[in-house]
């Protein structure tokens, strides 16, 4: 179908005929009032029968409606089945001509029949262990009716459910229960990408929440049997979430039952539908013996997420897909601030930052760079990105600290009362600020609308009592963007004496020229800046060589945590950097991990995040960015080495922070413990490197946690000693899909380079390698790629390994394919060698017969 994209004439006019474009909505031209679903479930033949009350709202319009891979067995308008002649069928819908239809509202029935065994893409409705479950988003529902599917069309939903498992789930409150049928009545209107229906043996650990008003809310997470002892948790973080959605937001659940279903073979990781969101299993069930701090962490951020939707993604939704980030920012944003409030807020966003440095940071420098609002794609599956969702947040932050706190609170309580029950776009969500502010953000708007990180450079200058900060802003090319205008950018900066005490209060300076300077007046003495405080805007900051900041100086007394943290990384960054090109450990650097170390006011949980060394991938980000070809070996033994440095000049003080941060009782995953675990693990990593593993076996040995007893796993085989261990793992734990996730991953991760590929090969041979199941797929092969130097091996045979498992996949998964083709997504940091051979496995994807939408835009674009 698709070969050698760009080239062809022809392939090119169906390639652009195929990309959707911003600039070409137009509203559809009927309002569907009320929709009707009867399922009758068969694994083999599902008969959907579908009734709308459709109102044309502009004359003699045709009807379009989305539909794929449906067998129609009936189509009729106010009950008269039409004529063949009357509509028209293709691969993806069916048209209505405008002749056959009544100029008043009139209602559309159709019955289709469906095979939700057959399908493997994992869209639409699909079975997952017997259990019948869909997914939706973005364009899932066109796999399960013919419908209008686009968010913008709402409607209210009533749907019957007929089949033969115990438990039949849909979206809304239920009005009718009997054996083998059940009823749901959604009254508030949605988007058919809300759509949920879940049928099979299913047991609920259930609960209650009293809302503000005094409504009684019935709680239920429902799994498969055996896993109820492992929803606690979930339940919990799912009452918190309730409680600080009204607290800090006013808002208020507003359906008598809300309903989560795990499921084990899922895409993503968890979804939105109304009343009834859907997990993947991995980010619900937890226990001590099988889940770990971050686990336990992760897990009360994406139930907080998925139901904080409730109000931003449902009761307000999105116009056209666009518009993703209208509601994706906004939650990630919200879902990051319940985290911070829940647990400790600094530690919070320096991991929100650290992530959004490797995902998001690392997306914007390569070929796949796109603006959070993108205007135009192939497949929107493709653009469920770091971009839209963790920049989307650090957007809405940023608005937050232009407008305060409680300027926030007032942008966002005319939001809801302004947009409730409408499809938005991010053009109704500035003009809520603007309106509520009375501030002009047009130049603001730059973020949504323009690809790639500015780079933000600073120089400054002191005299006569008047310190000077220059800054100049640049953001560079990107894929289909040329030069960009300047961004409205806030600068939370600090000034601190040089004793280390704050000068000034963090003051926020918002630049919106491509140079600009900020004077400070009246200090006695020149002060040390501390600028980008808790990250303030998404921009990678440079200093003029001439005057860097003292670092060591910031890590020992910066007052805002962020910066502290920071001031090490760029130490550490600077001093790997020196030694990946043969230089030495930076004395400096090791000098101030040893003070730190031994700060006993330190809080263990932001200690251990200054403790652990940047990741392989990111130091080879930081080489590119500094214009230079990253040598994934040099780095790999350099950051080894830095390491070892460190273990060795801070053995003692280590080993007693080792035994000093063990605690005693029984496991739980409470930020305080979890973070004493952190630090504990953290020495434990460094002093691994002089152990020989030693330490970590004989944790491993004595865990009672999956927290502990991972880490020392992954430590055991990051010395090479790790055999005996993997194998007494898997046999404790052959019978956990979850567990034996992360036993894949991490003897992948943790594995010398030079033996990554031979691991990883033997790994597919497991029998327990089930490569359908999409946790189990990316475990292995994630794992793999996160091998920064053995996935990188010169030889190019990582790269061939793993773009020969995502054509092996793409047949049967596209969505899960294309998103794990974003390993190659680097090449362009690397040397000629590399270069040329990602590229040639990019080639052979792209040429490949039959490829997928999903794949194919994805290969054509990191080609370029
Ligand atoms: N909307 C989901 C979320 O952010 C993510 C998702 C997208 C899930 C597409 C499935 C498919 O929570
Ligand atoms: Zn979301």
């Amino acid at each position: 179908m698709l070969t050698n994209i760009g080239f062809n004439p022809e392939e090119i006019m169906t390639q652009n005929t195929l990309t959707k474009r911003l600039s070409d909505y137009q509203p559809y031209p009927f309002e569907l009032e009320m929709v009707r679903l009867d399922f009758r479930l068969d694994p083999d033949a599902t008969q959907v029968r579908a009734r709308m009350a459709m109102r044309p709202l502009r004359a003699a319009s045709a009807l379009e409606l989305d539909g794929e891979g449906l067998v129609l067995r009936k189509i009729a308008v106010d009950g008269r089945v039409l004529a063949a002649s009357e509509y028209t069928q293709s691969d993806t819908g069916l048209v209505i001509h405008a002749a056959a239809l009544p100029a008043q509202t009139f209602t559309l029935e159709t019955e289709v029949e469906i095979a939700p065994a057959a399908n493997t893409a994992l869209e639409g409705l699909y079975m997952s262990n017997g259990m019948y479950c869909t997914q939706c988003e973005a364009e899932g529902f066109r796999k399960i009716t013919y419908y209008p599917d686009r968010p913008d069309v709402m409607a209210r939903f009533h749907v019957t459910v007929a089949g033969d498992a115990p438990v039949l789930l849909s979206n809304g409150n239920p009005v009718a229960q009997e054996t083998g049928r059940a009823e749901w009545v959604d009254p508030w209107p949605k988007p058919a990408y809300l759509f949920a229906l879940v049928a099979g043996d299913l047991v609920a650990h259930s609960g209650s929440f009293t809302t503000m008003s005094g409504r009684e809310v019935a709680l239920n997470i429902w799994v498969r049997k055996g896993d109820e002892t492992r929803c606690a948790f979930a339940l919990e973080a799912l009452k918190r979430s309730m409680t600080w959605d009204e607290q800090v937001y006013g808002r208020e659940y507003d359906l008598d039952i809300f309903n989560i279903v795990a499921v084990d073979d899922f895409n993503m990781g968890a979804m939105e539908n109304k009343g009834l969101n859907i997990f993947n299993s991995k980010w619900v069930l937890a226990s001590p013996e099988t889940a770990t701090d971050s686990d336990y962490e992760r897990i009360e951020g994406i139930i907080a997420h998925e139901y904080f939707h409730n109000w931003t993604g449902n009761r307000i939704t999105c116009r056209d897909w666009f518009q993703l980030c209208l509601k994706e920012g906004l939650t990630v944003y919200r879902d990051q601030s319940f985290t911070a409030d829940m647990r400790l807020g600094p530690v919070k966003r320096i991991e929100d930052v650290s992530a959004l440095r490797a995902r998001q940071f690392r997306e914007d420098r390569g070929p796949l760079s796109h603006p959070p609002r993108p205007d135009h794609y192939k497949e929107i599956n493709n653009f469920y990105t770091a971009t839209v969702y963790e920049k989307g947040a650090e957007i809405v932050g940023m608005l937050r600290q232009l407008v305060g706190p409680q300027g926030y609170r007032d942008a966002l309580d005319l939001y809801f009362e302004r947009h409730d029950g409408q499809a938005c776009t991010i053009e109704d969500w500035l003009k809520v600020f603007e309106d509520s502010s009375g501030r002009d953000l047009r130049q603001f708007k730059h973020w949504y609308t323009d690809a790639g990180t500015p780079r933000l450079q600073v120089s400054d200058d002191f005299k006569d009592g008047t310190y000077t900060l220059e800054f100049t802003q640049k953001t560079d090319q990107t894929p289909g963007q040329g030069d960009k205008p300047a961004r409205h950018i806030p600068i939370a900066v600090g000034l601190l004496s040089d004793t280390g005490a704050d000068l000034i209060e963090t003051k926020i300076l918002e630049m919106t020229e491509p140079r600009q300077s900020f004077v400070f007046e009246g200090l006695s003495q020149r002060p040390v800046p501390s600028i980008l405080r808790g990250f303030s805007a998404p921009v990678v900051l440079e200093f003029d060589t001439g005057h860097p900041p003292d670092s060591a100086f910031l890590l020992a007394h910066d007052s805002d945590p962020f910066n502290r943290w920071e001031a090490g990384r760029r130490l550490a960054l600077q001093t790997v950097v020196a030694m990946a090109q043969g230089g030495a450990a930076d004395p400096s650097y090791v000098a101030a991990i040893g003070a730190l170390i031994k700060d006993g006011a330190a809080d263990p949980a932001f200690c251990a995040l200054c403790l652990a060394l940047p990741s392989e991938d990111q130091i080879a980000q930081a080489l590119h960015e500094a214009g230079k070809s990253p040598d994934p070996v040099a780095i790999h033994r350099a950051r080894e080495a830095l390491a070892t440095a460190l273990a060795n000049a801070h053995e003692d003080a280590l080993s007693a922070l080792y035994d000093a941060m063990a605690v005693s009782g029984p496991y739980r995953p409470d930020p305080e413990p979890a973070g004493q675990r952190s630090l504990r693990l953290a020495a434990l990593a460094l002093l691994r490197r002089i152990d020989g593993g030693a330490r970590a076996q004989a944790l491993f040995d004595a865990a009672d946690n999956m927290t502990e007893s991972l880490a020392a796993l992954g430590q055991v085989v990051a010395a090479g000693v790790g055999e005996a261990a993997l194998a007494t793992f898997r046999d404790r734990w052959q019978g956990d899909r979850l567990v034996m996730d992360k036993w894949f991953a991490i003897q992948l991760t943790a594995s010398a380079p030079d033996q990554a590929l031979s691991r990883a090969e033997k790994l597919v041979q497991d029998p327990l390698f089930d490569w359908k199941n999409p946790n189990r797929f990316r475990s292995l092969m994630s794992g793999f790629a996160a091998n920064h130097a053995g996935f990188h091996r010169v030889d190019g045979a990582g790269y061939r390994f793993y773009a020969d498992w995502l054509l092996r996949l793409d047949p049967l998964n596209p969505q899960v394919a294309a998103r794990m083709s974003t390993a190659f997504e680097t090449w362009a940091r690397y040397d000629l060698t590399r270069q040329s051979l990602m590229r040639a496995e990019l080639a052979r994807i792209a040429q490949t017969e039959g490829l997928s939408r999903d794949l194919s835009e994805m290969s054509a674009r990191m080609l370029g």
